[in-house]
């Protein structure tokens, strides 16, 4: 598919499989969620821009590079946090902003909630980061608030898609570059992702 990385690294489709399972429990899944959004950065991160800087070494003058562009992460609230911290980790001069949205159980909407993001994000790399596409509702929500703020490189950081949620997503983002673990067979009737891992941010609050 389009713009659409699978990131089938062994150590993250290791830990995706845990993730799976109905017997990891709430304190495992967030550190195995974690642990996977920091192998994914790797990937999601590579095509970042770098500009060329000169630095002294104790003994001579060296070539290197630098990130050319600040970053912001966006986690989308609740379940985008569980990959949030290790990212930061891996990324610690980034800022962080939050995009709360909440689908609604029966007509599967996502209902907006809370934005706090920081201005000129067209400055920015903006690294949008939910572990579940599956309408695509709120990832197509979140990115509608991004460009009206003004965001131009964007990319998703998800872990598990539907192939309706890439379509949906694509259809009014061509370009978004998505990266994932997994494209999962489809949605049940009650838009939940088959075989996907249960409902994110309940296994990992342990509501
Ligand atoms: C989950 C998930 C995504 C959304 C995906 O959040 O974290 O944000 O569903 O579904 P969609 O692609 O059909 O929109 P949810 O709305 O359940 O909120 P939560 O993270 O607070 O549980
Ligand atoms: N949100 C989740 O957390 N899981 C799904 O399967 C679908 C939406």
């Amino acid at each position: 598919m389009r713009s659409v990385t699978v990131i089938t690294h062994p150590l993250v489709q290791h830990n995706l499989t845990r993730l799976r399972d109905k017997r990891t429990g709430p304190q495992e899944f967030r550190r195995v969620l974690g642990e996977v959004a920091a192998l994914m950065l790797y990937e999601a991160t590579r095509s970042f821009a770098v500009e060329r800087v000169s630095v002294k070494t104790p003994l001579a003058p060296a070539r290197g590079f630098q990130l050319r562009r600040e970053v912001v992460l966006v986690p989308v609230l609740r379940a985008g946090l569980g990959m949030l911290d290790p990212i930061l980790q891996l990324i610690p001069h980034a800022r962080v902003g939050f995009i709360g949205l909440k689908r609604e159980e029966k007509t599967l909407q996502a209902m907006y909630y809370h934005q706090s993001l920081p201005p000129a994000l067209g400055e920015f790399e903006v690294i949008l980061i939910d572990p579940m596409l599956a309408t695509g509702g709120s990832s197509v929500a979140a990115m509608d608030l991004l460009a009206q703020l003004g965001a131009k490189r964007v990319r998703l950081v998800n872990l598990v898609a539907a192939p309706e949620g890439i379509r949906l997503l694509h259809s009014h983002y061509p370009k978004l570059p998505i990266f994932t673990a997994a494209i999962d067979q489809r949605l049940n009737e009650c838009g939940y992702i088959l075989p996907g891992l249960g409902d994110a941010g309940d296994r990992l609050f342990g509501v």
